[in-house]
């Protein structure tokens, strides 16, 4: 059944505040496996798919940067070094668990300039204007309410800053998706194997699918303010890279 307040949640419908929860649900539980599965079911390939992310978002010295959604910091262990001791970059996630698994890592790694805060992207305890950049990746597909989370993201940006989002997309070759279906359809086998969660890798593959298209979020983009909107194709459309600015 479906309400005003109802959103997806894969190929379900449910209500806001319980697709909140159950993706919640869904990283509370695959946290300590969260980096290896990456590593097996994109076979490796989201480390370099994210450091392109990190080159195309023009990243500088002394720049003050959000890692939104930011898991367990894959993408500011990438800025760190780029911002350097004067810079200072912000992990903003939803979840304790992914947050503790990132806060680990980076500290162990020396990454003192990543700050770490709980919070939804939807309602950014941040004053306006303070970030140069914002990355999410993997993580706007996830969000309960993503124009508010990108009208939240305009809001902290600084005047001529960018959002740059990394995420699943939809492959226009239909050889290439049929190809890329018949992997998917392994990943909830390699959850329940590798991190005893074949819910969890259903729920990602569902919410691929779900995931607007790649015009659809660009428009979605300029319609919340951002100008100067562009994306590029990754691995034929299999991910995409949306990057906005605010005018
Ligand atoms: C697939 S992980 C991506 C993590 C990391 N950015 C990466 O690329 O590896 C998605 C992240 O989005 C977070 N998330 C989901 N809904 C959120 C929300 N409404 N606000 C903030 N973070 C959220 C989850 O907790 C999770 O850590």
């Amino acid at each position: 059944m479906s309400n005003s307040n109802s959103v997806d949640f894969g190929t379900k419908k449910v209500d806001a505040d319980k697709k909140t929860r159950l993706v919640d649900d869904v990283f509370k539980k695959v946290a300590h496996r969260y980096d290896i599965m990456n590593d097996l079911i994109s076979l490796g390939s989201h480390r370099l798919l994210k450091k392109m992310a990190v080159q195309m978002c023009g990243a500088r010295e002394g720049q003050t940067i959000l890692d939104l959604a930011g898991g367990t910091g894959d993408i500011s262990a990438l800025l760190a070094p780029i911002v350097g001791k004067n810079g200072q970059i912000v992990l903003s996630d939803i979840n304790p668990q992914m947050i503790n698994v990132g806060r680990e890592r980076l500290l162990n790694a020396g990454k003192a300039q990543v700050a770490f805060c709980q919070n939804a992207a939807e309602q950014l305890p941040f004053p306006n204007e303070i970030f140069d950049t914002i990355l999410i990746a993997f993580g706007l597909r996830n969000f309960t309410d993503k124009r508010k989370s990108l009208a939240e993201a305009l809001r902290v940006l600084k005047p001529n800053g960018i959002l740059l989002i990394l995420e699943f997309s939809h492959p226009h070759n239909p050889k290439l998706k049929t190809a890329y279906n018949a992997f998917q359809s392994f990943w909830p086998l390699v959850g329940e194997l590798v991190a005893g969660e074949r819910e969890s890798y259903e729920y990602l593959v569902e919410s691929i699918e779900k995931h607007p298209k790649q015009k659809a979020l660009k428009l979605m983009m300029e319609d919340t303010g951002f100008v100067s909107v562009e994306y590029h194709d990754l691995i034929g459309g299999i991910c995409s890279i949306h990057r906005g600015y605010k005018g």
